[in-house]
């Protein structure tokens, strides 16, 4: 049957079979080529999207606005500093207001409940840009990625290092999981992911032929994997006084050289980004003054090396929101 994901929201990858992304990755290919060859691709001309930012953000933000002009849209950026969202309207009105004036709306922010409620009564497809929960059109650039770089998804073995029950985490496990690669957490077992959404994963990957498992042994888990990931130790919206003990947690999982040649011979390396490689940050300057750490969840080494994709990766953001937003709105 064809696929039709018009006037669909995209809140997590939970709520999209298997095909429907096959789908959503293959738009995205067809955009690329578009998009690398110069070609005008105006097929959403006349219609207005509006973005909605309670954290911040780069790759997310810039993939959605560049997207939206490419494909003719009219593209409006709001932050809670810039409009009443939050502080003196709700997001349930919010919604309501914006669902009247735009086409469609992305949302970043804090909990999934925020993102479903605007979805339910924007009456517009409405992009989840990232909750605390599920960070879903990351994990279409990362598969797209990986697909470029071995031809295939089904059988490859996926790592994931770190905090494992993080937004990124958490949809990278369903997404390896109903696309058939074989998902490892990596990590110390306060963080692995929530035993429910563990559960849910294992579920899907069986009926998908791949397995999820969570080990805290860094050989165990990292030996023969194709993909290696890591994402930053502490999250937006996560307290300060809690970096000292992600890094007496995370430091062990680090993914350094040892991790990458441990792993399958062609392995790659992606991080959602951004990363705490170096200290040319004022993050990455205040935690190596206070803990010592030079470099956290991966090593400059292993983040410049060409086993590492992560700018391929950041590009491909706005290759797959561009494939999300043509196919829920046209
Ligand atoms: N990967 C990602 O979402 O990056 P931003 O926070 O810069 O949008
Ligand atoms: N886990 C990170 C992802 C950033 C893209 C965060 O939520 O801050």
């Amino acid at each position: 049957m064809a696929i039709n994901l018009s006037g669909r929201s995209f809140l997590k990858l939970l709520d999209f079979s298997s095909e429907e992304i096959r789908y959503l990755l293959d738009v995205s290919k067809e955009f690329k080529k578009l998009k690398l060859t110069n070609t005008p691709h105006k097929y959403l001309e006349g219609k207005n999207i509006a973005l909605l930012f309670e954290k911040t953000s780069t790759r997310t933000r810039c993939s959605f606005e560049v997207a939206g002009y490419d494909l003719g849209m009219g593209v409006t950026f709001l932050d809670p500093g810039s409009s009443q969202m939050g502080k003196k309207e709700s997001i349930a009105d919010t919604a309501r207001v914006l669902g009247r004036l735009y086409d469609g709306i992305e949302y970043r922010g804090f909990s999934q409940e925020l993102v479903e409620e605007m979805a339910e009564k924007a009456g517009v497809p409405v992009w989840n840009g990232l909750t605390d929960d599920f960070h879903p059109t990351q994990m279409l650039a990362d598969l797209l990625t990986i697909e470029e770089n071995f031809g295939y998804l089904k059988g490859l073995n996926f790592t994931f290092m770190g905090d494992a029950r993080n937004n990124v985490a958490n949809s990278l496990m369903v997404a390896c999981a109903k696309m058939g690669l074989n998902f490892t957490c990596c990590g110390p077992k306060e963080l692995f992911p929530k035993e429910e959404l563990v559960k849910e994963c294992e579920k899907i990957a069986k009926e998908n032929g791949c397995t999820v498992r969570c080990t805290d042994n860094v050989e165990e888990g990292t030996k023969n994997a194709h993909v290696i990931y890591t994402d930053i130790w502490v999250s937006m919206g996560e307290p300060d006084e809690i970096w000292e003990s992600r890094t007496k947690l995370l430091s062990p999982y680090q993914v350094n050289k040892k991790v990458m040649n441990n792993a399958h011979k062609d392995a790659i390396f992606l991080h959602c980004l951004p990363s705490f490689h170096n200290l040319d940050t004022t993050i990455g300057k205040e935690v190596h003054e206070k803990f010592g750490f030079k470099e956290m969840e991966v090593t400059d080494e292993v983040f410049e090396s060409k086993q590492s994709k992560v700018f391929d990766e950041a590009e491909n953001r706005m290759h797959t929101i561009k494939a999300v937003m043509y196919a829920t709105l046209k």
